[in-house]
């Protein structure tokens, strides 16, 4: 059955959602209308909604009060380019942790983050509060004794310095599926919008390599980040206040690259 309904008083048959449908699974039918053909798999992507100039269709796996309106305006390059430069890994951060509503707020940008086939199948851990977040690296400390890790970071542990989390007031942990093959890159990504949209708003952020490393082998940091059964963690986000400002973008290494 077909999931595209068309408005055919309102479509004027220009076949922006044919051309732009991803699946291939839409065609102008004879009469100049879009329809579905058959036995093709529609990938809920809401493009097909999304571009249509004149909102002739709906479709019934996509609630038309969910679409946004798209932003019209593009940023200056510059401004994003100088956004983009000037993100720092943030390693010290205020005592505070972040609002439910702006973590909320963050999640719905990561949520719109593409992912492979559209099949948007991660879950998300948020971890609240500079007690619970020690209480994961203290797990993580118990692998790394364990297996031998360098003991100048232990004794930097020891010593009263998190290195594992940094102190930061606020964890959020991406999982996916652990038989999903896409989903260290779906994770990646949304991670990375949501770092932006956090740096955006202010907030300090570090990627959490150690924490992501060791839930990959260390069950009792899963069970202390309660992650599903059949979920992987695949990277994680400290988040807060950043105690200080940078003032330069650093160096980097010279760009490898290929002209073909
Ligand atoms: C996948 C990944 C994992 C990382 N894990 C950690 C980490 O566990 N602890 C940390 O302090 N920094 C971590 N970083 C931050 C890098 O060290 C940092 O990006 C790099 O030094 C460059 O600095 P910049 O981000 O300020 O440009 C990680 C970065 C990435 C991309």
């Amino acid at each position: 059955m077909s999931q595209i309904i068309v408005d055919t008083n309102l479509c004027k048959g220009d076949g922006a959602c044919v051309a732009v449908c991803a699946a291939r699974v839409l065609v102008l039918s004879q009469e100049g209308f879009p329809e579905e053909l058959p036995e093709t798999r529609c990938i809920l992507c809401g493009h097909c909604v999304a571009v249509c100039p004149n909102d002739a269709l709906t479709h019934t796996g996509l609630p038309r009060e969910e679409f946004l309106p798209a932003s019209k305006k593009l940023p200056a390059p510059a401004v994003i380019d100088g956004f983009l430069n000037s993100r720092r890994s943030v390693r010290e951060f205020k005592n505070k942790p972040v609002a439910r509503e702006t973590l909320e707020a963050l999640l719905d940008v990561a949520r719109r983050a593409p992912t492979a086939t559209n099949s948007q199948k991660l879950h998300w851990i948020v971890v609240g509060g500079g007690e619970k977040v020690r209480a994961l690296s203290a797990e993580a400390v118990n692998w790394m004794r364990a297996s031998g890790t360098s003991s100048a970071m232990l004794a930097q542990w020891e010593g009263g310095y998190d290195f594992i989390l940094r102190g930061a007031p606020t964890v959020v942990a991406a999982c996916a599926p652990e038989d999903y093959g896409w989903g260290k890159q779906d994770c990646a990504i949304a991670l990375t919008f949501l770092e932006l949209a956090a740096e955006a708003r202010g907030l300090g952020v570090c990627w959490a390599g150690y924490l992501t490393r060791v839930a990959a082998v260390h069950a009792p940091l899963r069970q202390a980040l309660s992650v599903p059964d059949g979920y992987a963690v695949c990277g994680g986000l400290m988040l807060g206040e950043p105690r200080y400002k940078y003032r330069l973008v650093p160096p980097r290494k010279p760009l490898s690259v290929q002209w073909l």
